[in-house]
């Protein structure tokens, strides 16, 4: 039998930017593939263009403008008390680019999932896809995890590895590993809907197994 509306995971998503990631997730949630409900998309940016494509598939929309706050503390304050009117039972971080506070990061412990653009632990913060390149690396990828007090560090539940080529440039390797993302994002919260993904201690676990450190692999090679 299918759940009802009211029995169904509910899903906040975070964005600052694009809102790729929040789309492919939403996308997934109308096709079903997710059995979920996404309750609210919230943008810390007035100018965040997710903002407009969340409006356009009929999903609600919060704007909480981080430079209104007079610091880090009473921003992620405000933001908890916004995200806890929608009642979540899962907080996606999808290119929302704030540091978080210890605060934010326990009240949230386990139920916060972020993704970002290296093989985590390599390359945590920005400008991964260059970083990559200047180490010559042949491959790179994409992360799902968990997030704890570290920045980019708690245990990762899903990666896909995306390799480097002769020709790349950060922007094309950017490219190819945004693809991978919109493949991998869904994929983790749809096991974590269904109660298959959780976090105990500094461990991801899937089906109740500890995952190893990187998560489950995806090698976009093998697609
Ligand atoms: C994504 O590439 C995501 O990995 C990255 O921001 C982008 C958001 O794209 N996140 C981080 O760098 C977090 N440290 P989107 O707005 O199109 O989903």
């Amino acid at each position: 039998m299918q759940a009802s509306e009211a029995e169904k995971p509910r899903i906040v998503i975070l964005i600052s930017g694009t809102g790729s990631n929040m789309v492919a997730i939403a996308d997934a949630v109308k096709e079903e593939t997710i059995d979920a409900e996404i309750v609210g998309i919230i943008s810390n940016r007035p100018t965040a263009e997710g903002l407009n494509k969340a409006q356009a598939m009929g999903l609600h929309t919060d704007l909480i403008d981080h430079t209104l706050y007079a610091s880090r503390d009473e921003f992620d304050h405000a933001l908890i008390r916004m995200i806890e009117d929608l009642k979540p039972d899962l907080v996606v971080l999808a290119g929302f680019m704030r540091i978080l506070t210890a605060d934010f990061t326990r009240y949230y412990e386990g139920r916060l999932l972020n993704i970002h653009p290296s093989l985590l632990p390599k390359y945590q913060g920005l400008n991964t896809h260059q970083r990559a390149l200047d180490a010559s690396d042949d491959i790179h990828g994409v992360t799902v995890h968990f997030v704890t007090e570290e920045l980019d560090g708690g245990p990762n539940a899903i990666q896909a590895i995306v390799p480097i080529l002769d020709v790349d440039n950060a922007q094309l390797l950017q490219q190819r590993v945004h693809e991978q993302e919109h493949i991998i994002y869904p994929i983790a919260v749809k096991w974590f809907c269904e109660g298959r993904l959780s976090m105990k201690g500094n461990n991801a676990l899937l089906d109740g197994n500890p995952l190893p450190d990187s998560g489950v692999q995806l090698d976009s090679r093998d697609q």
